[in-house]
């Protein structure tokens, strides 16, 4: 019989987002006429339609392939020079990142995911705790890790705790690692980091030759201009850092599909016998090897986020969906709830009411205001006491769930 991976026996139940949609559908099917008035905070998924000028510019491409003369079979696997361009010169402006550092994909979830095919065994891995979930279990599943305790906590990662003492931005750990994930914006806090606490982070990667996996997924929505965009605003991360970018959030593209991981060429790793190989080879050669590039219509799509057209329809979804945000944000502090994010992030951290743990939150919001959100013990042991909602909805929607708060609380 075929040998299974059994690192996959170690992970805990199953990812959060379909773990929540079981619960929803059992819900659903037990209460069918409660469930019509449902609205979903749970998953941060855009709800406001892909901006006219991806949409035109995905339609032409379309055209293209139906015709002869300017049909397009596979594309570079790296994706289309017109798009790395664009993003080169749109995301990084005069930061002196190259269109060759740049790798298309169709999403940041599968980099930051598959980014681990080309790190070998016995590194020291640091999460956040509470953490975007893929980190932790793309590590259980490639053997990085031994078994979880009670709480959820895999042996052999390195958690570092944020809390509302911290900011919910880690402290420098004491002891050296070797690989770290950071996601600011934050997913799930909301909240962001300072380029001071930034670049704390890459003076001890340098110091301990260690790799930041960089999730900029929110980027877009930063509305405080002292916050840093790019791992690549902080000196010496050109020299440690990989960043993860997406058009999920910002285009409305979580249907669509589309984001890139960028690697200079200064970011090396080293072989058991300890010589320098640059990660971005490691990369190019994996992405030719395991993916045929995002496709053409689609990075036609992406390239059209950063036409005029573009950039000013995707401020108006950011205005659209910080706005949101605030009315989440002042509706729970109305409630007396404890706050954080919002701010800079779609998403609002809320600590839960006294007596009530995260998922029973989670089950109090789903049956008696039919609003659904995320637990925070879902991201971790960190997370427990707090729920996220996810501002990505309509204008209407978010105020229903805020008058339902008032009701609930
Ligand atoms: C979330 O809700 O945390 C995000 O939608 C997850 C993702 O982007 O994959």
């Amino acid at each position: 019989m075929a040998r299974i991976n059994e690192n996959f026996q170690k992970l805990k139940a199953g990812y959060l987002f379909p773990e929540i949609a079981r619960r929803v559908n059992a819900y659903t099917e037990a209460e069918p006429e409660k469930a019509k008035r449902l609205i979903r905070c749970g998953i941060g998924d855009v709800t406001e339609p892909v901006p006219v000028a991806a949409r035109e510019a995905m339609k032409k491409a379309v055209d293209e392939l139906g015709e002869r003369g300017s049909f397009r079979g596979y594309g570079p696997e790296q994706g289309y020079p017109f798009l790395r361009e664009a993003i080169a010169e749109n995301a990084y402006g005069d930061l002196d990142i190259h269109p060759d550092d740049i790798f298309v994909s169709d999403g940041s979830k599968c980099d930051s995911g598959n980014i681990l095919d080309i790190f070998g065994p016995g590194n020291k891995i640091a999460v956040t705790d509470p953490v975007y979930p893929v980190y932790v279990d793309t590590n259980v599943m490639a053997g990085n890790t031994g078994e979880a305790n009670d709480a959820g906590e895999y042996e052999g990662l390195v958690y570092l705790k944020c809390t509302p003492e911290n900011g919910f931005v880690p402290a420098i750990p004491e002891e050296k690692v070797d690989l770290i994930y950071l996601c600011y914006p934050n997913n799930p806090t909301g909240t962001s980091a300072t380029r001071e606490q930034l670049e704390a982070w890459v003076a001890y990667a340098k110091k301990c030759d260690a790799i930041l996996f960089y999730d900029a997924a929110y980027e877009a929505f930063i509305q405080d201009p002292s916050v840093p965009r790019s791992i690549y605003e902080i000196e010496g991360a050109k020299d440690c850092a990989i960043e993860f970018r997406s058009f999920s959030k910002n285009g409305g593209f979580t249907g669509v599909r589309c984001a890139f991981t960028v690697i200079p060429d200064t970011v090396v790793g080293t072989t058991a016998s300890g010589e320098s190989v640059p990660l971005k080879q490691l990369w190019g050669r994996r992405h030719s090897t395991k993916f045929n590039g995002a496709s053409y219509p689609v990075q036609r799509g992406a390239e059209a986020i950063y036409s005029e057209a573009g950039k000013a329809e995707v401020a108006e979804l950011v205005k659209h969906y910080m706005g949101n945000a605030k009315l989440l944000k002042k509706a729970c502090e109305a409630l007396n709830l404890k706050v954080w994010g919002g701010e800079n992030a779609p998403y609002v951290w809320v600590g839960c009411p006294e007596g009530v743990d995260s998922w029973g939150m989670f089950q109090k919001m789903l049956e008696e205001a039919q609003v659904v959100v995320t637990p925070g013990a879902g991201f971790g042991a960190a997370g427990e006491g707090f729920f996220r909602i996810s501002a990505f909805n309509s204008r209407e929607n978010v105020e229903e769930v805020c008058e339902r708060l008032k009701a609930l609380i």
